[in-house]
């Protein structure tokens, strides 16, 4: 079965074509952050638009790259939600309209669980069961896997998300939007426990995290590490940078050590935006080495938004029969523990 993907959730133009039997075929992503960059944010309405203008090409784009036309298609996999509700709609109509018109299937994906299936992309893929920490600008989530569609949600962020909390850090700190990948960098040239942050909710019992304690110690210090004239060196951004990603990549480690000892299990999928952190990739991997078990994510691109997770989870569902009704799906909030198994 080859299956176009779409992903239109957010500030990202994903798409893809994966084929059940040789995998995935072609594949093309439009970032938006230059339209968002001087709003400091997504601006829902001008992600909508851009998405409106990008989708069709794109497909186009890809079709072109597998050397296929429409026709040879055999399903169609949007993002059917969580996200922005207008630019998941755009996704969605066009996804449903384009597989109406072929008279092939067409199925809405959830945006996490492609996220979630990334590393099944990859050539090491991880077998079932797992824990997976799921840490996107939305999300902070970890969830025990037992196949596609078996999910039990274990722990969550009670507040901000871990890639929200990056890119609070990374306006505190005078740097620009996506903040994640700006903070890493920053704290590149951090010196290693000049600053030290707390590792919130650590200390709890169970497996919820909270960040917002973190942005604002983190506002606190940069307030007090400015000179009479309100400016801050570059040193010390940095070291400030340093200390914050440490202390979400240690509380973030020590939860996942506590899931897989809890749930008795040894691989853990890492996926979302903010599991192509670098020094996230590289602690989790030395703290689950002695304790045995195994770390998987995907390859950095297929970390953030694309249209390759969401073309092989809606691949997974339409080769087990499963499809949507004619209508079109967008769901702003909705639940993981809510999806079938396949
Ligand atoms: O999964 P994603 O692309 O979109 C959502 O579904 O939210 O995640 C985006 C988030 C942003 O908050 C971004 O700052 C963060 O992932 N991010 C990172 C890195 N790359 C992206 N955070 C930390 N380090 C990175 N290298
Ligand atoms: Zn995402």
């Amino acid at each position: 079965m080859r299956i176009l993907g779409i992903e239109t959730s957010c500030d990202e133009t994903g798409l893809a074509i994966y084929d059940s039997e040789q995998g995935l075929l072609a594949e093309a992503l439009y970032s938006q952050i230059e339209l968002h960059a001087e709003y400091g944010g997504v601006v829902p309405e001008l992600a909508s638009r851009d998405h409106i203008r990008k989708t069709l090409p794109l497909i186009e784009q890809v079709l072109d790259q597998a050397g296929m036309t429409r026709r040879q298609l055999d399903g169609i996999a949007y993002t059917a939600g969580p996200g922005l509700v207008g630019a998941l709609m755009v996704g969605a109509m066009i996804g449903r309209s384009l597989a109406y018109a072929l008279d092939i299937p067409a199925i809405g994906v959830h945006h996490m669980e492609g996220h979630l299936l990334a590393p099944m992309l990859e050539e090491n893929p991880p077998a079932f069961p797992f824990i997976a920490l799921l840490v996107s600008g939305g999300h902070t989530q970890l969830v025990r896997v037992d196949g596609i569609g078996r999910y039990r949600l274990l722990g969550e962020s009670l507040d901000d998300a871990a890639g929200e909390a990056f890119d609070k850090a990374a306006k505190m700190l005078g740097l620009g939007y996506p903040g994640g990948p700006e903070v890493a960098r920053l704290a590149d040239g951090g010196e290693e426990g000049r600053f030290v942050f707390p590792r919130p909710m650590v200390k709890h019992p169970g497996l919820d995290f909270s960040f917002s304690g973190l942005k604002t110690f983190t506002l606190n210090t940069v307030q007090s590490e400015r000179d009479e004239e309100g400016l801050i060196s570059d040193q010390t951004r940095a070291d400030i940078a340093c200390a914050f990603q440490r202390a979400v990549v240690e509380t973030l480690v020590i939860k996942c050590k506590r899931a897989l000892k809890q749930e008795g299990l040894t691989r853990l999928v890492m996926a979302g935006g903010v599991s192509a952190n670098r020094s996230l990739r590289e602690n989790l991997e030395a703290a689950l080495k002695k304790v045995n078990a195994d770390v998987f994510y995907a390859r950095p691109e297929f970390c953030t938004d694309n249209g390759a997770m969401i073309a092989y989870a809606g691949c997974q569902r339409l080769v087990a029969g499963q499809l949507d009704d004619l209508s079109v799906n967008a769901y702003p909030r909705w639940p993981m523990e809510q999806l079938a198994a396949v």
